[in-house]
């Protein structure tokens, strides 16, 4: 999960080195009509608040929490950088930066905590709508990823994560979701982050939740390196067809995205 991080940076360090001491100046005046130019984050990477308003732990809170050694001195994200609560103060340093976009993933478990078979939680689709109005509010195009390597803990524990076939449906129920609650205002949805990696990390090598894997690619407790990428990636390429074409039958057309 280290490529959202690596963005900002990247994006941190050019806009140093272009306008010493130019913060605050409005340098997107100078883009071409049209042109993006953005910083992004991945939810758990940045939120934080693992516990807060009705959130379900993800597979990552679990994982991190139950295999210590997995992570860098045994660290979790349980408030990484607060964004959760500090949203406001991190829209204005996107702004300083000079940028005109903003990627960030959704939680999965923040909006949907058990599922379909759940309620949708009001808190969690009133965080990010209050983050993209703020977005847009400094005339940032907010780009929305839908999954970025998380989901909940219990849809993993269900379905086996992406293994499992049941989990298309509820990709297609999540992302319908957050195509009602904030598809009035996000025109640029992106389904999976890295879904090669995604299915890389979870069931070749083993590094990522459910930490499945096989010699000679890893030592896992189950798993098979050979045959469950496969699968996962099978299931993946599925969910994302679903949503796609869903939101294209039920959204694009009003709302332009
Ligand atoms: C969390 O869920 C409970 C039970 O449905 C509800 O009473 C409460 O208002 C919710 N909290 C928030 C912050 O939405």
């Amino acid at each position: 999960m280290a490529a959202a991080a690596t963005c900002i940076a990247v994006v941190a360090v050019a806009m140093a080195v272009l306008a010493p001491g130019a913060r605050g100046l409005d340098r997107r005046a100078d883009f071409p009509p049209g042109f993006l130019f953005g910083a992004a984050t991945s939810s758990y990477q940045v939120e934080g608040a693992y516990l807060d308003d009705n959130k379900s732990l993800s597979n990552w809170d679990v994982y991190t929490h139950t295999h210590p050694g997995k992570i860098k001195d045994g660290r979790n994200a349980d408030v990484a950088d607060d964004h959760y609560h500090r949203y406001m103060d991190d829209v204005e340093l996107v702004r300083d930066l000079g940028v005109n976009s903003y990627r960030f993933s959704i939680s999965w478990a923040r909006i949907v905590p058990r599922g379909r078979l759940g309620e949708v939680n009001s808190a969690g689709i009133a965080f990010y709508s209050r983050l993209i109005d703020a977005l847009l509010q400094k005339d940032i195009q907010p780009f929305v990823t839908l999954n970025h390597f998380d989901m909940p803990h219990e849809l993993e524990t269900r379905y086996g994560g992406w293994l499992g076939a049941g989990i298309r449906e509820e990709f297609e129920y999540y992302t319908d979701v957050c195509f009602k609650a904030f598809g009035d205002r996000v025109r640029f949805w992106t389904t999976f982050n890295e879904p090669n990696l995604l299915v890389k990390f979870q069931f070749m090598l083993g590094k990522h939740p459910p930490n499945r894997c096989s010699p000679p690619f890893g030592h896992c407790n189950r798993g098979d390196s050979r045959r469950e990428p496969y699968v996962a990636a099978h299931n993946v390429l599925l969910s994302h067809a679903a949503a796609v074409r869903n939101y294209r039958t039920n959204y694009q057309v009003t709302r332009d995205g």
